[in-house]
């Protein structure tokens, strides 16, 4: 199986041979590409692996609209902040369907923002980075969209059945995020060259951090192979990034911009283009929460928590009280 050929850092993948008969039939039914269902047995393992990887996707969606919100009342025309507007609620979108499908594991959307605020769940180190110019709205749609495309594309087939579904719209709605972004740069490469050089500047900046979305190397990966011999992942960190670069390389040569990286070059024998090393304590500062927006994500996502509550009580509070009423009328 590939998934046993990636080098993780992680617990062995078990074979067939050492499981029990039930988490046999599992990795069988896995295997053959049945669907897993809410309702149907799962190792604990798998449960928990998804709820940790739909729950960091989920606050991904939600904490990826603050870069971008912060350009919504500056769009330069009524056009482009129409656009900006649907697609920042197009990532809220997202993230309450992956919030919805991370409930049918067994836990509630209160419990994942709790993780979220204490700081145990994780979300997408891409959005630790600020939004300093439009350019950046650009790069975002372009590198930051097309990387979750890259990624997500696969996981419509992945082995849990509500996870595998959400992408499926998700996916489709991230292709015009990607579009509107290369739009946006297009128009800024084909302007003045103050316009040219701001398109430049944020491909400069958000580069390394796209490339680093797709995770550590698959040596340093402590998930990659049990989730990808449960096909929670179908493709590895690397294999991904690799992709991500060699599709992107020939559109940044359309738009007349140079890759950050003096070691970029196609690699004929391999039929794919070398890249540079990336700073790999840059993303584990990140992770850590030491990156350049990280407390003003976190603050930003705790104030509106809190500043929910009245709401949220509210909706309890009526709940109930239709509830007593229906068991009244029984
Ligand atoms: N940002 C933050 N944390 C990350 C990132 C990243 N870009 N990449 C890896 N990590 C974390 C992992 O969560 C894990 O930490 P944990 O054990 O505390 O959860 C650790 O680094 C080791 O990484 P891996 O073993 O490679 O983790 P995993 O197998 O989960 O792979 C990946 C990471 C590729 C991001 C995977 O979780 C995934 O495909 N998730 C679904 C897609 C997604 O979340 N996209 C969000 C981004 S963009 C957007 O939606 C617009």
């Amino acid at each position: 199986m590939y998934a046993q050929e990636v080098k993780s850092t992680g617990k062995p993948v078990k074979s067939l041979e050492e499981m029990a008969p039930e988490e046999r039939a599992f990795q069988q039914k896995i295997d053959a590409d049945v669907k897993i269902e809410p309702k149907d047995w799962m190792p604990e393992g798998y449960r928990k692996t998804l709820i940790r990887q739909i729950s960091q996707h989920a606050h991904s969606e939600i904490v990826g609209q603050l870069p971008e919100g912060n350009w919504i009342t500056r769009a330069p025309t009524l056009e482009r902040k129409a656009i900006l507007l649907a697609k920042v609620q197009d990532e809220a979108g997202h993230g309450l369907y992956l919030y919805c499908a991370a409930e049918t594991l067994g836990i509630s959307r209160d419990q994942m923002t709790e993780q979220l605020l204490s700081g145990k769940a994780k979300y997408s180190s891409i959005f630790n980075y600020p939004t300093l110019t439009w350019a950046d709205i650009g790069a975002i749609g372009w590198l930051v969209d097309g990387a979750a495309i890259m990624n997500q594309v696969p996981l419509q087939r992945c082995s849990y059945g509500p996870y595998a579904r959400a992408m499926i719209r998700i996916c489709k709605e991230e292709s015009f995020h990607q579009r509107q972004g290369y739009d946006i740069m297009m128009k800024l490469c084909r302007g003045t060259p103050e316009q040219k050089e701001m398109a430049q500047d944020a491909l400069d900046r958000w580069w390394r951090p796209a490339l680093m979305m797709f995770g550590p190397p698959d040596d340093q990966s402590v998930h990659s192979a049990q989730s990808m011999a449960w096909k929670i992942k179908l493709n590895s960190n690397d294999e991904l990034r690799q992709k991500f670069v060699d599709q992107t390389v020939p559109q940044a040569e359309y738009l007349g911009l140079k890759i950050p990286d003096p070691d970029l070059k196609w690699n004929e024998a391999r039929g794919h283009y070398d890249f540079g090393e990336l700073d790999w304590s840059e993303f584990y500062e990140v992770i850590k929460g030491n990156g350049p927006c990280n407390r003003e994500r976190m603050e930003a996502r705790r104030k509106a928590w809190e500043d929910g509550a009245w709401f949220r009580e509210g909706l309890m509070a009526h709940a109930r009280k239709k509830e007593a009423r229906r068991m009244a009328a029984e």
